[in-house]
């Protein structure tokens, strides 16, 4: 025995003797957990927190920002006063919009540093794993990182709401070979993340619907990638960490991931005739149909309602994109249809949003950054809201394994 094992060994005597009335519980069989607690699977129903930030019914198919319909914002307010909203709680008076538009455009561009790491990736990497990558560096470079105060963190939200277009419009141009281009401070927000992202001054429509879809994204919930902002804040780390903590949740296929998938179906599926036995074999596999479902909307989601009909300006832009969204139409119908009051599965905001995003110049792989691009400001509201009264998050487990297994030295297993 060496000599670290001794000293466990000693420990381990000690600690047994003063544990002698509580011997190791036995396990029965049967879950442990504290009785007024239930096991619900990916925290189901869980409540973690109390909230002003957003609502969504998923009943009724609402979503609401500090009280305001996303319906009423979609049509009257702009990304800027939305994420202002979100952030603070309030709709911002002219003289306090106006200080939050510049500060986005005083802090839109991102130091060299993180322009060069992106290029040095892989041309294959991600742009979610890039995007993740860039929000790193920028925490890396910002002295103020680690002081995680409200005040410091909103500063540091405020930059991230501003920088994380410019990163997203940066490696939709490295991915492409084409040079990087900067903020226009002539450009509102969203203009100025297609502009830095296509390399083209974006007309009013385009301007618009990019807007719009950005304010469509900005808060959800306790949706997987903010709660998992909130968890990494929560240990009081700092908002970069937590952001890309955020960023690496939405990537994913179950989350932001799926508008990705959406479209690569549509073009599988290749032609409006070839939309129901696509479906078909799909069900018959047991697949499940990207841009469809939702833990929370068992009803048809606000935001696909309002992407449905920017789909269908899309669709008047050239015969490719009235293909995708006649495709998309029908395949909506046979889902909506046969799952939608059955099983509560409607489409969800990925299901349009990709021809929306495929009309105004993206490709497919940058769907889910303009996703983080727009939901940057409701992952820091949430959190800083949650720092504000902060408690780590500390879930438990119920366990079911053994109890008292022996230690079998590894040749004699
Ligand atoms: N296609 C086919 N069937 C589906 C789909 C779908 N997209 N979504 C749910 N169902 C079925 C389930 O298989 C289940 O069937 P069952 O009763 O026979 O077991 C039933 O509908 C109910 O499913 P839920 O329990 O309500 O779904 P859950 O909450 O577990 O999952 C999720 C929600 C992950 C979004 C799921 O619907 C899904 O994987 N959808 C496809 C991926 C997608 O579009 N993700 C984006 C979500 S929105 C967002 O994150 C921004």
């Amino acid at each position: 025995m060496d000599q670290v094992a001794q000293i466990i060994a000693e420990t381990a005597k000690v600690a047994v003797k003063e544990t002698a009335d509580a011997p190791p519980p036995q396990f029965t069989g049967a879950v442990e957990w504290p009785v007024e607690a239930s096991l619900g699977k990916g925290l189901e129903g869980a409540i973690a927190c109390e909230s002003q930030i957003g609502y969504v019914d998923g009943t009724k198919g609402w979503l609401i920002y500090g009280g305001l319909n996303v319906f009423d914002l979609a049509e009257k307010s702009t990304y800027e006063e939305s994420s202002y909203l979100t952030l603070n709680g309030k709709l911002p008076t002219r003289a306090e919009l106006t200080e939050f538009e510049k500060k986005l455009k005083d802090y839109g561009a991102v130091p060299d540093e993180v322009i060069e790491t992106l290029k040095r990736l892989p041309k294959e990497t991600h742009p979610m794993a890039a995007l993740r990558t860039g929000v790193s560096v920028l925490g890396c470079l910002d002295p103020n990182a680690d002081e995680p105060t409200v005040e410091n963190e909103m500063e540091i939200s405020i930059k991230l709401v501003a920088q994380l277009a410019t990163i997203a419009g940066a490696v939709a141009r490295i991915r492409k070979g084409e040079d990087v281009v900067p903020p226009d401070l002539e450009l509102g927000h969203s203009a100025n993340y297609l502009y830095m992202s296509t390399g083209e001054k974006p007309d009013e429509l385009l301007a618009r619907i990019m807007d719009v879809a950005l304010i469509l994204h900005i808060d959800h919930g306790m949706n997987a990638s903010t709660f998992t902002t909130m968890v990494v804040n929560s240990s009081l780390s700092d908002m970069y960490s937590s952001v890309v903590a955020g960023i690496g949740s939405l990537k994913g296929p179950l989350h932001g991931g799926a508008n990705e998938r959406v479209l690569y179906d549509l073009n599988e599926i290749g032609t409006p005739d070839n939309t129901e036995p696509w479906y078909r074999a799909a069900r018959e596999q047991k697949r499940l149909i990207m841009g469809f479902g939702h833990r929370v909307y068992k009803a048809y989601d606000p935001r696909a309602r309002i992407l449905k009909p920017l789909a269908a300006l899309m669709a008047e832009k050239d015969p490719e994109m009235r293909k995708l969204y006649d495709i998309a139409i029908k395949l909506d119908d046979l889902v909506s249809t046969e799952l939608g009051e059955a099983k509560g599965v409607f489409p969800n905001v990925d299901f349009y949003s990709g021809i929306v995003y495929t009309g105004l110049g993206f490709e497919t792989a940058m769907f889910t950054p303009i996703f983080a691009v727009s939901r940057i400001a409701g992952w820091c509201a949430r959190a800083l809201e949650y720092l504000a009264d902060n408690r780590i998050f500390r879930p438990r487990a119920a366990y079911v394994g053994p109890m008292s297994a022996d230690y079998v030295p590894i040749d004699q297993r």
